[in-house]
């Protein structure tokens, strides 16, 4: 006796063979389960986080949920769906184009991108025909998502890249100039030597010694400024750090009868940072400071607890502002002294705040400038007591 084939119920009222279903000549309208309706499905689409648009066959808009309208920069109006895809896209006939193609196709591309016109933004789509129950094609979608965010990523990697390899390149000029600079000086002074009776030559000759000590500290700025910074984190002391930096920026520049004046919270906590970088910024906004004063005035330093705001409470930090009573300077110089190269000194070499601003980012910091309307410069730097890393655990 064989089983007979009944029939099974199922609870969602779908018929179901016990045995292997029969080869199905023609689709069976499966009744949906009540939670999978139409509304469902709408819903499904209008929450989906890609782009989805479909057209019939005879080229009128099927759907297009908020996203899509997003993409192509259009405002949903209600006639939208059913009327021809060719007039709700007309500011876009390139995806007309593509959708037109679709129905021809027997083969599906995979994954394409395309730029859309008015925007500049760039999709990447997949697409599918719509077939019904019986297997005809009676549409066609698009599914896409905005590449414009991934593709700026890529574009400021590639950016990223291109400045390390220059990066690379002035290092290794730098590097070469380095050792003829220094034989110019060296032999230079040699001749000077050599020819005392001469004092036209001889002045040539320190001139031209002098120059290539110039040069030579331009190379030295243009080494740091490439130079990847790796920071040798310690608990530092800004006293110290202030210290270092009077002591080396009169080594580096003229400071005349210029008055220096520390004043330091008391306590002020020690923060986590490269001592030895930190010297380098503080007197490279001390040897500015000197060349804008020429030889008279007060730079005062200081330095306070604060908070970075960057956080619910922000993060503790401490605010150093070196501030001078020199010419101060016009916005359009304030608004490019962060600029590496830029200078308004016959031999500067712009690099001293690019510096600065590197020093300041590689800590996690933050760097203003403040310019009084009595002249004046205040440069204001916010360092966190500890890194992020350990901020956070
Ligand atoms: N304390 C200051 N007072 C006036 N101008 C300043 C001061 N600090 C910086 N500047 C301006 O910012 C420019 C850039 O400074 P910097 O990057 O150190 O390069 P450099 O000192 O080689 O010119 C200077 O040329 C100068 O015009
Ligand atoms: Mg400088």
């Amino acid at each position: 006796m064989t089983t007979p084939r009944r029939p099974v119920r199922t609870p969602a009222g779908e018929r179901r063979s016990r045995s292997l279903p029969a080869r199905r000549a023609r689709p069976v309208h499966k009744p949906a389960a009540p939670a999978i309706d139409d509304a469902f499905f709408r819903h499904i689409v209008a929450g989906m986080r890609n782009g989805v648009l479909a057209v019939t066959r005879a080229g009128t808009l099927a759907l297009m949920n908020d996203e899509a309208y997003r993409i192509f920069d259009l405002e949903p109006r209600p006639g939208d769906l059913g009327a021809p895809a060719a007039d709700v896209l007309r500011d876009h006939p390139e995806v007309v184009r593509v959708l037109s193609g679709v129905f021809e196709m027997s083969l599906l591309p995979n994954r394409v991108e395309l730029r859309l016109r008015p925007s500049g933004r760039v999709i990447g789509y997949t697409l599918a025909h719509v077939r019904d129950d019986l297997g005809e094609m009676t549409g066609v979608a698009m599914f896409f998502k905005d590449l414009t965010r991934v593709e700026q990523l890529e574009e400021r990697e590639r950016l990223r890249d291109r400045l390390a390899a220059v990066g690379e390149m002035a290092a290794a000029i730098a590097h070469e100039v380095k050792n003829p600079l220094a034989g110019i000086e060296v032999m230079a002074g040699l001749l000077r030597r050599k020819i005392p009776e001469a004092p036209d030559a001889q002045e040539m000759l320190t001139g031209i010694i002098s120059d290539a000590k110039m040069a030579n500290a331009i190379v030295q700025e243009v080494l740091e400024f490439v130079r990847p910074i790796r920071l040798q984190v310690e608990r530092t002391s800004i006293a110290d750090a202030v210290q270092a930096a009077v002591q080396h920026s009169d080594t580096k520049a003229r400071r005349g009868s210029i008055d220096v004046a520390i004043s330091l919270d008391d306590p002020l906590p020690l923060i986590q940072a490269d001592g030895h970088q930190l010297t380098q910024l503080l007197s490279n906004l001390l040897i500015n400071a000197y060349e804008a004063m020429h030889g008279t005035g007060r730079v005062t330093i200081t330095a306070t607890g604060a908070r970075l705001a960057d956080g619910a409470e922000g993060r503790a930090a401490v605010l150093i502002e070196v501030a001078d009573n020199g010419p101060g300077m016009p916005r359009d110089v304030a608004d490019r002294i962060f600029e590496p190269f830029f200078t308004t000194k016959s031999q500067g070499s712009g690099l001293g705040l690019a510096i600065v601003r590197k020093i300041v980012d590689a800590h996690d910091g933050k760097i203003d400038l403040r310019t009084a309307p009595d002249g004046g410069t205040a440069i204001h730097i916010t360092l966190p007591v500890s890194s992020e890393h350990d901020a956070t655990h």
